[in-house]
């Protein structure tokens, strides 16, 4: 059976010793939980190491936690992300019990835009389709369309076959776009408070300190920032980059710990690691996690009100 001390190996290089016996208890009676209350775990791609690594049971981008809480069977989904993904799950399995251990892991995207802000770019442009990154509440989603994630925000441009569309609410993701399509984008002016960070100037200086580094940008940066990478993606994106490309060298210009978490499967590529933290992906921890399996917490409700309208937004955007 599963215990921490099996587990170790998994994390040795990204987890020193001092701090891993800090991390067992917790880790022991997580897994303990989740088989007494038939729980899964649900983890992002920006989760640290001793979550991502050796509690959660299925990892990946927004797209993929999406997918595959479709599909989950066990009665209790922990959602180890931001709140607008634990919504995604409750939305597409609303049977389940949908926990997030932090109520407080909100989104600056998610908080840039409301229902009602959807509503006026409506009426300021009748007809033209509304596409809300999933990076939103649900009471966005359900005043749009269609929803997309990074991972598939131009296939979702393209399904619609129109000249215009909006993309709500991340400005430099809709910026990112338009420059691969003709589809003309209406954008919003939400940011990433984690991305917007970066700048051409980091990446020049990186690359001067750095010979022979490849440039992995997530489209949330600011275009400029994209254009001066060697590739840009969804966090799977990135990943799968560095598991087929195998850089000598890599930086990703995105949250922390993805590089902490692929590093651990790639001792072969060397990571520079300049940062920036998300602070509500790290509001999740090993020990709110265990609270949640323990007191039942924080139980994620969508108001039957806008749950159907967010779900058909959801839903349309998988069957692409
Ligand atoms: P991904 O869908 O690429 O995992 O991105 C989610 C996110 O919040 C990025 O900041
Ligand atoms: Fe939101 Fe940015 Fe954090 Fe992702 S990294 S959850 S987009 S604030």
């Amino acid at each position: 059976m599963l215990n921490a001390a099996s587990l170790y190996d998994r994390v040795r290089r990204a987890v020193p010793p001092i701090e891993w016996a800090t991390f067992v208890d917790d880790i022991d009676a997580i897994l303990a939980l989740k088989r007494e209350r038939n729980a899964v775990i649900l983890a992002h791609n920006y989760q640290t190491p001793e979550i991502f690594h050796c509690v959660a049971d299925i990892v990946g981008d927004s797209l993929a936690l999406a997918r595959k809480a479709m599909t989950v069977e066990a009665d209790v989904i922990v959602l180890a992300g931001v709140h607008f993904m634990a919504e995604t799950a409750k939305l597409l399995n609303p049977g389940k019990t949908v926990l997030i251990p932090d109520l407080g892991a909100g989104c600056s995207l998610a908080d840039s835009i409301t229902a009602q802000d959807v509503r006026l770019m409506r009426e300021h442009h009748p007809g033209v389709p509304i596409i809300t990154y999933v990076n939103t509440s649900a009471a966005v989603k359900a005043q749009s369309d269609i929803c997309c994630t990074s991972g598939n925000a131009l296939a979702v441009v393209k399904s619609l076959g129109v000249p215009r569309v909006i993309m709500l609410p991340d400005e430099y993701l809709a910026r990112n776009i338009a420059a691969q399509t003709d589809v003309e984008i209406i954008a919003w002016k939400g940011h990433c408070e984690v991305h917007e960070r970066f700048s051409v100037a980091d990446i020049r200086e990186l690359r001067e300190a750095h010979p022979g580094l490849t440039v992995l940008a997530h489209p949330e940066c600011p275009p400029e920032v994209v254009a001066e990478a060697d590739f840009a993606g969804s966090t799977a994106a990135m990943s799968d980059y560095v598991g087929h490309h195998k850089p000598a060298r890599v930086v990703l210009m995105t949250e922390c710990s993805m590089s902490d978490n692929i590093a651990v499967e790639h001792p072969e590529v060397e990571f520079v690691r300049p940062c920036n933290l998300c602070p509500h992906m790290k509001r999740i921890t090993l020990a709110n996690i265990r609270e949640a399996l323990e007191k039942n917490r924080h139980v994620v409700t969508i108001a039957e009100e806008v749950a159907a309208g967010a779900r058909r937004a959801v839903e349309r955007m998988l069957a692409i």
